[in-house]
């Protein structure tokens, strides 16, 4: 199963760019900043998991510093790409926030992203990248006004790369509703919207969130057997991130994980790392836990990959394209 899951043409669809770094990357990040015998490339490598949602916040505090230079940022996209490329990774939407420091503006960041893309598209010509500026719940709305309307402002000359806006950032902080008006600008403008949903029990948010609608719905941890039955009708997949979840302490264990009554309600849904480099995982490693936790067999796992794509913000072109990209892998190994 293992070796099939790797061969797979995947499709992630949930992945933040800074959690995305593996640990490999951020050693060769690390060590391209700070030089090999450095005191931050130890702590680096000290650098240890804890089984909490807020921890895990904590945690890209010590990376965002990595990439807190046009360099760092300019290298760390690279190294993303090429940690998923690795993995046979055929499209992936990287989702990140843009940040403002003394070495770049907000504009600046979006750029860096986008040309370390390009640049990467030269390295890895099989993984097909595009690019979710996210909106931190935990900043001002008014970050998140400017970060819309860069997206929507760069998207003009890159629709071919800016399909969306995410919205992530700690679930206990922030509110929904002071967002809704700018998220509802970027909808109108043409942009997809992936929306962090019920990752903690909240069901008034959760709520207020379905009432306003989304393309895809990110975790939904706590969604309520109604809840999923209102996404099935409007055809929203939830993006199912299990070591994730595990880890962060939002579900208590695999067998309990979510994807299982989304299954059986036969809802939409992704299997997607999240941040593949914070939670050590890969997507071949979640579509593993995923058949091995609740039996998938490969059939099942070139569905959920084809769902995925169906899911995804490309074009039909480029969809058509991935679909035969998968359906060639099945048909060669005769499933
Ligand atoms: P970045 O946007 O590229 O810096 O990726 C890391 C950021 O993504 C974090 O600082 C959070 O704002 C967000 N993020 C990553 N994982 C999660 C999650 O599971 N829930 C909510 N937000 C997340
Ligand atoms: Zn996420």
């Amino acid at each position: 199963m293992q070796q099939f899951l790797k061969g797979l043409p995947k499709v992630e669809l949930h992945a933040h760019l800074n959690g995305s770094l593996g640990i490999e990357s951020l050693r060769d990040l690390g060590e391209r900043l700070y030089g090999s015998t450095s005191h931050k490339l130890l702590e680096l490598s000290a650098l240890r998991f804890q089984k909490n949602l807020d921890a895990c916040f904590e945690s890209f505090k010590f990376i965002h510093e990595l990439t807190s230079t046009a360099e760092g940022l300019r290298f760390a996209t690279e190294l993303a790409v090429r940690d998923f490329a690795q993995d046979n990774v055929q499209y992936v939407e990287l989702r990140t926030t843009p940040k403002e420091n003394e070495n770049y503006s907000r504009r600046d960041y979006l750029q860096i992203v986008i040309d370390a893309i390009e640049k990467a598209k030269e390295k890895y010509p099989d993984t097909l990248v595009k690019l979710l500026p996210s909106i931190n719940r935990t900043e001002p709305v008014a970050v998140a006004e400017e970060t819309v309307s860069l997206a929507v402002e760069l998207a003009q000359s890159r629709s071919d790369l800016i399909v969306g806006i995410d919205l992530s950032g700690n679930p206990a902080h922030g509110k929904f509703s002071d967002f809704a008006p700018i998220l509802a600008r970027a909808r109108e403008k043409g942009l997809k919207l992936a929306i962090h949903c019920a990752e903690i029990d909240n069901p008034s948010e959760v709520k207020e969130m379905l009432q306003f609608g989304m393309s895809r719905c990110g975790h939904g941890t706590f969604l309520s057997p109604e809840d999923i039955v209102l996404l099935k009708q409007r055809n929203i997949p939830i993006e199912c991130c299990l070591t994730s979840n595990v880890k962060s302490g939002t579900v208590p264990n695999l067998e309990e994980h979510h994807l299982k009554r989304i299954m059986e309600a036969d809802a939409p849904k992704v299997i997607s790392t999240d941040d593949s480099g914070i939670f050590d995982t890969t997507l071949t490693q979640e579509f593993l836990l995923a058949a091995e936790t609740f039996g998938l067999t490969h059939k099942q796992c070139i569905e959920l990959t084809l769902e995925a794509v169906n899911h995804s913000f490309a074009s039909d072109q480029e969809q058509k394209e991935m679909a035969e990209r998968v359906a060639k892998y099945a048909s060669t190994l005769q499933i």
